[in-house]
């Protein structure tokens, strides 16, 4: 008898073992189905989404008293901005403890409900990682700097000041654009690829990325869902510090990214954390070219999940933009990744000025229909979609005319530093209402009353004046509106696999004016239409449309024979 079952359990063990190995080689799989590929990721800027106790700063409880409505979009996942103590000289993005919650924002048990009440209405969170460097003032940094025999000294990256000025570094925030920054306290410079008050961490040292990977379980244990890591393509660098050839500073992706031993230091992490949770991870940034994305996320390597890289959203840095650039740019990321690896989709997040100020149309006329849009081409494409809040609604640019309306470090210090050389400042507040990061982080837009119901106190930045006529509350109320539009092709994506898996086809790919494609999964085949233009254009797609079926389109009533009104958009099924 005690045989027969040593047998049978000998056997069950078996079976388990060939089953979660199956899973774990299924997993690497590329076409493998994952709740991360399949997910509508939905970006929230804590400071900007909602208020709940008057200081003009939004917060957790807000969070949570939105619930709700984040919810009845019909997305699965939240990212959340950075929620960690911080001095905010970059909004959260300078972080001074990695274990408490920022005063403004509330309180460790306020994250506590949010996390759970997250998980109540299915809904998973991802949180914001900030390792490439900290705040000058986490205790890390306080230490380092307080004398070279610090045991922090090597948490960043010194440079003596009697062996002269380091090799010059780049710094996209600083008011000189110069990273290193002369500390008399020991006689040295540290070194910051973002604004003084961000001192890079450094990541040659295990000491240091034993420190962020027990952070990193601290949040994982509260059953967080995922990281999005904050530039961490800059974390690896040659502490040598070579002098770089000139020109360099044109390409900082080029000449900071993907550096030393950036991947190992990803197995690392993977090994030591992100194997060990129900995790996903998405890097912001993905390097040069496709060869570093793919070493980023290709599964066998066991780094990253996700990555996303800059391409698509720099196409419309400036205003006006080529449809053709656009498609070319998409299409080749998308058969890149066609065989391998996973993709993410997105055209603006709290970096950018607002999507449809940039790559749609913000006019009165045409602002709702270039807004949905956008909103088909992010959730028709394959690979997952990243959304950034208020673009549901169509908020638009701010509207800021003088420089006191701003609040980003970086548009605040490319000022000064304009000022200095002596610049048209007249250009550059021209050049800033279109392109600041401020113009995507003014106040979500509730409703029609006072500071569109995000605070009942004076809000830290200043709210759009279209709030009266954009706002959620009217939005819900209107069957056409972006909002119910983003809703609807939400949920298309969620019931038609074909949307997140199915093969991506460019056609008719020397049209100026419309974008088609199809995409194609187990038999079933649909076509996108979009016209980017705010004149009728037609799609030359060759296909007989009169057998097709539409499944959504963004005017009441689409057009016929891929004849497209301005901005119009069809997603067709096809027989
Ligand atoms: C990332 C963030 C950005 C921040 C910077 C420095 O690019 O998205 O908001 O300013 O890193 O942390």
């Amino acid at each position: 008898m005690k045989g027969t079952i040593f047998v049978f359990r000998t056997f069950i063990s078996l079976l388990i073992f060939i089953s979660i190995e199956a899973y774990a080689q299924n997993d690497k799989n590329n076409n493998t189905q994952a709740w991360w590929k399949e997910a509508v990721v939905y970006q929230i800027y804590p400071r900007s989404f909602k208020d709940s106790d008057g200081d003009g700063i939004g917060d957790l409880k807000g969070i949570i008293s939105k619930l709700g409505y984040i919810k009845s979009l019909g997305i699965d996942a939240v990212w959340l901005n950075p929620i960690y103590s911080s001095p905010n000289d970059d909004n959260g993005y300078d972080v001074s403890d990695y274990r408490t919650i920022m005063k403004d924002f509330g309180s460790m048990a306020d994250f506590d409900a949010l996390l759970k009440g997250m998980h109540e209405h299915g809904i998973k969170l991802v949180m914001d990682l900030v390792v490439n460097h900290s705040s000058d003032e986490h205790e890390w940094f306080k230490q380092s700097r307080s004398s070279r025999t610090s045991p922090y000294r090597e948490y960043y990256h010194w440079w003596n000041a009697e062996n002269g000025k380091p090799p010059y570094r780049y710094s996209l925030f600083d008011v000189n654009h110069d990273a290193w920054r002369y500390d008399s306290l020991t006689n040295a410079y540290y070194l910051h690829y973002f604004s003084r008050k961000q001192p890079d961490l450094n990541w040659e040292n295990p000491k240091l990325r034993h420190e962020v990977y027990d952070i990193m379980k601290f949040w994982a244990d509260k059953g967080i869902d995922g990281f999005r890591l904050d530039a961490f393509q800059f974390a690896a660098k040659d502490t040598t510090f070579p002098a770089f050839r000139q020109g360099f500073e044109k390409n900082f992706t080029q000449y900071y990214g993907m550096q030393g031993n950036l991947h190992g230091y990803l197995q690392e992490m993977n090994k030591e954390v992100l194997s060990k949770y129900n995790v996903m991870s998405v890097a912001e940034g993905a390097g040069n070219n496709f060869e570093d994305a793919h070493n980023l996320v290709d599964a066998d390597r066991n780094e990253l999940n996700m990555a996303y890289a800059f391409d698509g959203v720099d196409i419309a840095k400036r205003e006006g933009y080529s449809l053709l650039h656009f498609k070319n740019v998409f299409s080749k990321w998308d058969s890149s990744f066609a065989a391998k690896g996973w993709l993410s989709i997105f055209l603006a997040n709290h970096d950018q000025a607002r999507l449809v100020s940039r790559f749609g149309n913000d006019s009165p006329e045409f602002r709702e229909v270039s807004s949905k849009m956008l909103t088909t081409f992010i959730m028709t494409m394959r690979g997952t979609p990243y959304y950034y809040n208020g673009d549901e609604l169509g908020m638009t640019n701010a509207g800021f005319t003088k420089i006191e309306d701003y609040r980003d470090v970086q548009t605040l210090n490319e000022y000064r530093r304009q000022k200095k050389l002596g610049a048209n400042m007249q250009e550059y507040l021209k050049q800033i209402s279109f392109e600041s990061r401020d113009n995507g982080r003014t106040p979500f837009q509730w409703n029609g009353t006072l500071n569109a119901g995000f605070t009942t106190g004076t809000p830290w930045i200043g709210v759009n004046a279209n709030y009266k006529s954009i706002n959620a509350v009217a939005q819900v109320k209107d069957p056409s509106s972006p909002l119910n539009y983003f809703r609807k092709i939400v949920k298309l994506r969620k019931e038609n696999k074909v949307l997140v898996y199915g093969k991506y086809t460019l056609l008719d790919n020397k049209n100026p004016d419309t974008y088609s494609y199809t995409r194609e999964l187990n038999g079933k085949r649909l076509l996108i239409l979009l016209n980017f233009k705010s004149v009728a254009a037609s799609a030359n797609t060759e296909i007989d449309l009169n057998k097709a079926r539409i499944l959504i389109g963004n005017y009441d009533h689409p057009s016929k024979n891929g004849k497209l009104r301005p901005y119009e958009a069809i997603v067709y099924e096809l027989q």
